[in-house]
């Protein structure tokens, strides 16, 4: 065959058959080498020691798989009872095991002070208490809460006896600590489960306990002082 007729032999068949192989090695390459190795590097970056049940905390809980999670909320297929300690109370929810504290707490019980951040345990944003421990909701699935008091900023202040404001609080009012104020509820959740655990604690103890809550405006230093402030009380 003449080399000008062969350069117009390729029909639409050879195309469909060119790009349905493009298409395979694609999908193979992806499934095979890129979500294995996705998934290596995500559940080595995302630590779940904020979490006292470990075990039994999903590692790989991405943006998008919250994503996911939000669509069951809307479209239930799996619905379970849970009776959840909060702040004081058993409040009945009815949500997808799967789902995170954080999104009961906003928006089945209407406690809306924690916070939603990176949603991957990095920024602190989402921080409560499960029994007086600091712990991020946006990690912890409603399942493994079980029996565990869940404290969040809204009922803080009742954990001190006090009907207005935590000493923790006050202190951070003294100080005037926050500036947009997005990530302090998270703040002084973890200001307080230290001072729970060390009620007098050196910078040391503060920087270690506090490097793991992170704040855009850099209030830190404020943080600090409004700690030991109420370390004193
Ligand atoms: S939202 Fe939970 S740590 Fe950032
Ligand atoms: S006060 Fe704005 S992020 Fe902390």
């Amino acid at each position: 065959m003449p080399l000008a007729s062969r350069s117009y032999s390729y029909g639409l068949r050879d195309l469909t058959v060119a790009f349905a192989f493009t298409i395979s090695v694609k999908l193979v390459v992806t499934s095979v080498i890129c979500i294995p190795v996705y998934r290596s590097i995500h559940e080595t970056f995302v630590p779940v020691s904020f979490c006292p049940k470990r075990k039994a905390v999903p590692i790989s809980q991405s943006p998008l798989l919250q994503l996911r999670i939000h669509h069951h909320l809307v479209n239930p297929t799996t619905v379970a009872t849970y009776n959840l300690k909060v702040n004081g109370k058993i409040r009945r929810v009815d949500v997808d095991p799967a789902t995170p504290l954080l999104w009961v707490l906003r928006d089945h019980l209407d406690l809306s002070g924690t916070k939603y951040g990176c949603g991957v345990a990095q920024c602190g944003a989402c921080t409560v208490h499960l029994d007086g421990t600091a712990v991020r909701s946006c990690q912890l699935p409603v399942s493994v809460v079980g029996k565990g008091a869940v404290t969040t900023i809204e009922g803080l202040a009742a954990t001190a006896g006090s009907a207005s404001l935590h000493p923790v609080q006050k202190a951070w009012l003294d100080h005037d600590v926050a500036q947009c104020g997005y990530c302090q509820a998270g703040q002084i959740m973890s200001a307080a489960s230290l001072l729970n655990t060390t009620p007098n604690p050196s910078d040391a103890d503060i920087e270690a306990a506090m490097s793991s809550n992170i704040c855009r405006c850099g209030t830190y230093l404020r943080i600090k002082d409004a700690i030991k402030s109420a370390a004193k009380k």
